[in-house]
């Protein structure tokens, strides 16, 4: 396992290229799926200097909070319910612009401004969501889905 991070570049982009393989060696040869999930929120977390970064995992009819970083969150989610049931329910990525827009969107946190939610799947089923949210309006683009959904894919890898 890799025991620091270095973060380099400048743009979205390059700190995504710089941050994502090193996300991989963090987790080599651990086996424990909740102490690398819980490993490469925090790398995301100080890497890419998000406001809240977390996991949600399909239990039963709803999402459970999972390891995560950033302000104090809710537990449990619907099915279709906020943003991270739309995308477990529509099985796609939700990138939302401005949360007070987006019907039913549930804050945790009054900061919050703009989301994204990848679901990451099993067999065809989404098993989990990562969350992310920003305190800053429309701070999310398709740089971050293409890379967060990469991200998604290593998290579905390590639950098989
Ligand atoms: N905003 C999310 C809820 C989770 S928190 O942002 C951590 C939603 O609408 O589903």
């Amino acid at each position: 396992m890799s025991e620091s991070l270095l973060v380099s570049g400048k743009t979205k982009k390059e700190k995504y290229q710089s941050l994502l393989p090193q996300v991989s060696a963090l987790v080599e040869g651990e086996k424990d799926f909740i102490a690398n999930i819980s490993n490469i929120i925090a790398a995301l977390k100080y890497g890419m200097d998000f406001f809240w970064l977390g996991i949600y995992f399909v239990k039963g009819n709803e999402l459970v909070l999972g390891p995560f970083q950033g302000p104090v969150a809710c537990t449990r989610i619907a099915l279709g319910k906020g943003v991270c049931g739309t995308a477990w329910k529509e099985k796609r990525t939700m990138v939302v612009e401005d949360v007070d827009k987006f019907p039913g969107h549930i804050a945790c946190s009054s900061d919050s401004r703009s989301e994204i939610v990848i679901p990451c799947f099993k067999k065809g089923e989404v098993f989990a969501v990562l969350d992310v949210d920003s305190d800053k309006l429309n701070d999310f683009d398709e740089t971050d889905k293409k890379y967060l959904e990469e991200l998604g894919k290593i998290i579905s890898q390590l639950a098989d």
